[in-house]
């Protein structure tokens, strides 16, 4: 690449996609003059030519196969903006890779699932992969990984890495309202990815971690071994008795790494209110990096949105002109070989919700499988409902998860709940 033009292809042309057209346009002179280096846009593609947009794509050079850009020989690298809908992005970035092209793309799923393979060909053929965007949209986070924080062993890292998720539940608690209300309007407002499981699921944030434990602790991607839970069970009862004894409830994504064991988890969980994490409200994005040389290290900003993401695309853009970029995302310990902690031995206490039949002796019924499973309570409050039912609010001494999963499918087995029971762990981060 010893050419003072770097060729550039978009493919996509999504609020991202427009974005960067936008961002090239504007920073054209500051790029080059900063690397010597100019950003060409020569070429662009979308599913859909005549979608009304946000930016004039008249001047430039419309293909309408993908898989044409990526095989075109004016082409550089291509910018894959689309998505994982159909199998069109991982066709289009091995065939680009196979033709000599770098790669820059935001797309956290197919990334989780084939990154390794898509590092493997990047490598065999001496071009870039850079994914700044797929993680936590404008916060730099993949460069503070295999850069920045280069020196320290990681033990742990931590946050909020869905904005949709969260901007669900600060709603939800800031103006009591239920659950599926405000998934509409997150919907309304676009915020939600077109297969919402992704978000409300906890998938797409079970895709994003398993992408920064591999660069945080040189593992291997392993998504499959992302404990996975949603938010689509927390209700405002549920916020607000949280909220009655201190605590906010956040989907948290964790990975920890500790004797060889990695552990990686996405679920709500209670956090203290004076916990940073506590305070990332809206769609903000946090996240937090315990190594051992800075400590913890805390990093929040907009995890979506059209400047900030296309700002981390057209970094990851400038970082191949200026040829400072890795080319690959998996530059950890290749010879890995730590076992995957998926039965959850940590110690943790937990907030329950039951809603029980309102009989004689349920209450001791239920307290009685949670002390034959060792796990002792530490607060509770019942709460009448209509129609001889009650809503029982816990919260327990410390205990581990196993115990807990046998104490409540136990529960269950007694018919005496009117509804799943709600656990969340309790995170004393
Ligand atoms: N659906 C994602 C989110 C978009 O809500 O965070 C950014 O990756």
């Amino acid at each position: 690449m010893n050419k003072s033009k770097l060729n550039v292809a978009i493919i996509g042309l999504g609020t991202v996609g427009s974005g960067v057209i936008k961002l090239l346009k504007r920073q054209k002179n500051n790029i080059k003059n900063r690397t010597g280096i100019e950003l060409e846009l020569v070429a662009i593609s979308a599913k859909n030519k005549r979608k009304k947009r946000s930016i004039d794509i008249s001047p430039y050079r419309w293909i309408a196969s993908p898989i044409t850009i990526a095989r075109d020989p004016d082409v550089d690298v291509i910018v894959e903006l689309i998505g994982d809908m159909d199998n069109t992005a991982r066709k289009v970035i091995k065939e680009a890779i196979n033709n000599g092209k770098h790669i820059v793309t935001a797309n956290k799923s197919l990334l989780a699932k084939e990154g390794s393979s898509f590092e493997e060909l990047a490598k065999k053929k001496s071009v870039f992969l850079r994914y700044e965007a797929a993680v936590a949209g404008g916060i730099p986070i993949i460069k503070v990984l295999q850069d920045s924080l280069i020196v320290n062993k990681i033990s742990k890292l931590y946050g909020v890495i869905n904005g949709t998720c969260n901007f669900i539940l600060t709603k939800m608690e800031a103006e009591g309202r239920e659950y599926t209300d405000v998934f509409s309007e997150a919907q309304q407002l676009g915020y939600v990815e077109s297969d919402p499981r992704l978000d409300i699921g906890g998938i797409d944030s079970a895709h994003k971690l398993a992408l920064l434990s591999c660069l945080a602790f040189g593992t291997s991607l392993d998504l499959k071994g992302v404990k996975t839970e949603g938010i689509d069970h927390i209700s405002i009862e549920d916020i607000d008795e949280a909220h009655l004894i201190g605590y906010k409830i956040k989907l948290l994504a964790t990975a920890e790494y500790q004797k060889k064991l990695l552990r990686q988890e996405v679920s709500p969980k209670l956090i203290r209110k004076d916990s940073p994490i506590a305070q990332v409200n809206g769609s903000t994005n946090i996240i937090a990096i315990e190594g051992e040389e800075i400590g913890t290290t805390i990093f929040s900003g907009p995890g979506a949105g059209m400047g900030p993401t296309a700002s981390s695309v057209v970094s990851d853009l400038v970082a191949i002109a200026s040829r400072k970029s890795k080319s690959t995302f998996l530059n950890g310990d290749k010879n890995f070989s730590g076992k995957r902690d998926k039965t959850l031995t940590k110690e943790s206490s937990f907030y329950l919700r039951f809603v029980l039949k309102d009989k004689p002796g349920v209450i001791a019924r239920l307290s009685g499988k949670l002390g034959s499973c060792g796990i002792s309570i530490n607060q509770m409050k019942q709460k009448p409902l209509p129609k001889q039912k009650a809503t029982l609010i816990m919260t327990t001494h410390k205990t581990v998860r196993k115990n807990l999963e046998k104490a409540l499918n136990d529960i269950r087995r007694l018919k005496i709940c009117e509804q799943r029971p709600v656990s969340i762990e309790i995170e004393e981060i």
